[in-house]
C-alpha cells in the first residue's frame, strides 16, 4: 500500500487497471475556458475546486472530458468534433464541448440543478423550487449528455466517471444503452436526510438515474447513509446497509465515501515560488497593509457559504475586543456566482450592505476591518493571499467538502497559520485540529476569532502540522486512486 499518492503512481494505477478502457469524465462545468482578450484568444483554467481537482487527475491519467462549453471563444478553438486538447501549455487530455441553448441553460443549470437540487441537498433554509418545465429541460440536457457519451464510447470498452448533481439521470441512460460499460459518479454536494429528499416530486426518477451507476461516491459516511435510507424508503430496491450496496432491477450499485482533496505538493510548492512572494509584496502595498494580523476567506457568493454570518462574527469580535481595531484585517475574496438566480443576487446585496455597515462602524483613519476583493483572481494572487494570511475562515452553513480549507492548509509550508472551519463541512470530519465553529452561533464564532489571534505559536504550529500531514496523505491522487481501486474490484 502506497503511503503518499502522486501523479505518477495514479498514472501507473490507471494504466495497470484500466489501460484497455476509454476513460471519459463528464461534468457540467468545463476545466478550461477560452475567451477573447483584445483580438487574441486566451485559454485559462475555470474557477472551482472540483474542476481544479479533477484536472490534476486527468493530467495524470489522460482521457476525454465532456462538459458544457459556455465561454465567449469556446466555439472558435474546437475541431469538427467539438474537441480541443488541454491544458494549453502542455496538452495532456481532450476536452469535448457540448453546446446548450440559452433556454436549456436556464432550465437545466440555473433552473433544476441550482434552484431545486442545490437548495434541496444543502440544509440552509433556502426553499427549493420544483418547476415542471425546469425538470423537463434537466431531463432533456441529461439525454443530450448521454448521446455525446455514447457516441464517444462507440464499440470500445469504457469507464465513464460522472461528476455531480447536474447529471443525476445520465448513469441510467448510459447503462440502458450499454450495460457492459463501467459507470461511476461522484456527488460533490451533501446528500440530505431522507425526509428532506422526499419533498422532491421526481425523487424516484432521480434515484433510478443514480442507480445506473456501478459505483456512487460521496464525501462522507453520513451522505452515504442518507442516500441508502432515501433509496430504501422511496424505491423497492434491496438495500444492504452493512455492505453499502443497492440492488435494483437486478443491477448492483455500491455506495462509498471518498473525501475529495487537493494537489498538496503542488500548492505547497506554489506558495514558496518567487512570483508568489513578489505578489505578496505587491498586494500588501496595494492594500496598504504592514504588520496587521490578516484573516482571509475565499468563496463563491453562495448562500451556503455562511458569508453574512462570518461578517456578523467579525463585527461582534470587534465590538467585544476593540483593542484589535487597527491591528487586524479580514480580506474577503468574493467570486460572483449564478447571478441569474434571485437568491444569489439578494445575497450579493446583503453582503455588500453588511460590509459597508461594519466598515463604517469600526473604521478609524486609514484602517477598515474588511477589505473585499472581487474574484475570480489569478492563481498567483490566490496563492499569495493564502500564504500571507495568518488565519483562514471557512464558515459554510453546509458544504459537501470545502476545498478552500484544504488549499489553505497545503499553502502553509511554514506551519504558521490557523484555520477556523465550520463543523458543517465535509472537511471538518477530517480536520479536527482546526478551530471548529457553528457559523450560526455568532458569539462563539467571534470568540473563535479571538482564540485564533491569541493562540500561542507552538500550538498554532502543532495544529497546522497535524492538518498538513492529513491533507498530504489524503491528497487528490489518493481520492482518485481509491475510486479506481474500488472500480477495479467490480466483477
Ligand atoms: O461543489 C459543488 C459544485 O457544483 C462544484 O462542482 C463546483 O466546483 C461548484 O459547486 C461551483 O459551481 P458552479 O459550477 O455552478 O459554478
Amino acid at each position: 500500500m502506497k503511503l503518499i499518492w502522486s501523479k505518477e503512481s495514479l498514472f501507473n494505477l490507471a494504466k495497470e487497471k484500466f489501460s484497455d478502457h476509454h476513460l471519459i469524465v463528464v461534468s457540467n462545468r468545463e476545466p478550461y475556458i477560452h475567451n477573447y482578450v483584445g483580438s487574441k484568444i486566451e485559454c485559462e483554467a475555470a474557477v472551482g475546486g472540483v474542476t481544479t481537482a479533477l484536472d490534476s487527475v486527468m493530467c495524470a491519467t489522460g482521457g476525454l472530458w465532456i462538459a458544457c462549453g459556455n465561454s465567449k471563444a469556446d466555439k472558435e478553438v474546437v475541431d469538427l468534433n467539438n474537441k480541443v486538447m488541454v491544458p494549453p501549455k502542455e496538452p495532456l487530455y481532450t476536452l469535448k464541448r457540448i453546446w446548450l441553448t440559452k433556454k436549456e441553460i436556464n432550465g437545466y443549470y440555473y433552473g433544476f440543478s441550482n434552484q431545486a437540487l442545490w437548495p434541496l441537498c444543502h440544509s440552509t433554509y433556502v426553499q427549493p423550487i420544483f418547476s415542471e418545465s425546469q425538470w423537463n429541460t434537466y431531463k432533456k440536457v441529461n439525454s443530450k449528455f448521454a448521446q455525446s457519451v455514447l457516441e464517444e464510447i462507440g464499440n470500445r470498452k469504457a469507464l465513464v466517471f460522472i461528476q455531480d448533481y447536474h447529471l443525476a439521470l445520465l448513469p441510467h441512460l448510459i447503462k440502458e444503452a450499454r450495460p457492459e460499460v463501467t459507470v461511476a459518479q461522484f456527488w460533490h454536494i451533501p446528500w440530505p436526510r431522507q425526509q428532506v429528499f422526499s419533498t422532491c416530486p421526481w425523487q424516484e426518477e432521480i434515484l433510478n438515474g443514480l442507480l445506473g451507476n456501478d459505483l456512487l461516491g460521496f464525501h462522507t459516511v453520513r451522505h452515504c447513509r442518507n442516500f441508502l435510507t432515501t433509496v430504501n424508503r422511496a424505491t423497492k430496491a434491496r438495500v444492504n446497509y452493512g455492505k453499502a450496496e443497492v440492488v435494483w432491477n437486478e443491477k448492483e450499485t455500491i455506495v462509498r465515501h471518498f473525501p475529495i482533496s487537493v494537489d498538496f505538493e503542488q500548492l505547497s510548492q506554489d506558495s514558496q515560488k518567487d512570483e508568489v512572494q513578489e505578489e505578496i509584496k505587491r498586494l500588501k502595498a496595494e492594500l496598504g497593509l504592514s504588520d496587521e494580523f490578516i484573516g482571509i476567506s475565499i468563496d463563491r457568493l453562495d448562500y451556503t457559504k455562511g458569508i453574512p454570518q462570518r461578517l456578523l462574527a467579525i463585527d461582534r469580535f470587534l465590538d467585544r475586543w476593540p483593542e484589535y481595531k487597527g491591528k487586524t484585517v479580514f480580506i474577503e475574496v468574493q467570486v460572483p456566482s449564478r447571478t441569474q438566480i434571485l437568491s444569489y443576487r439578494r445575497l450579493e446585496r446583503k453582503v455588500d450592505t453588511l460590509v459597508k455597515k461594519i466598515n463604517l462602524k469600526h473604521a478609524s483613519g486609514d484602517w477598515k476591518p474588511i477589505i473585499t476583493l472581487p474574484g475570480p483572481l489569478p492563481p498567483n494572487t490566490l496563492a499569495a493571499l493564502r500564504s500571507m494570511a495568518d488565519l483562514c475562515i471557512v464558515s459554510s452553513l453546509h458544504d459537501g467538502m470545502n476545498l478552500v480549507a484544504k488549499e489553505f492548509i497545503a499553502s502553509q509550508y511554514d506551519n504558521d497559520g490557523t484555520l477556523i472551519l465550520s463543523s458543517s463541512t465535509g472537511a471538518a470530519r477530517e480536520l479536527g485540529d482546526a478551530l471548529l465553529i457553528n457559523p450560526l452561533a455568532i458569539d462563539q464564532f467571534a470568540a473563535s476569532i479571538k482564540g485564533a489571534l491569541d493562540m500561542p505559536k507552538s500550538e498554532r504550529h502543532n495544529r497546522m502540522r497535524k492538518k498538513r500531514s492529513i491533507v498530504k496523505k489524503s491528497n487528490i491522487y489518493k481520492w482518485a486512486a481509491d475510486i479506481f481501486s474500488e472500480l477495479a474490484k467490480l466483477p
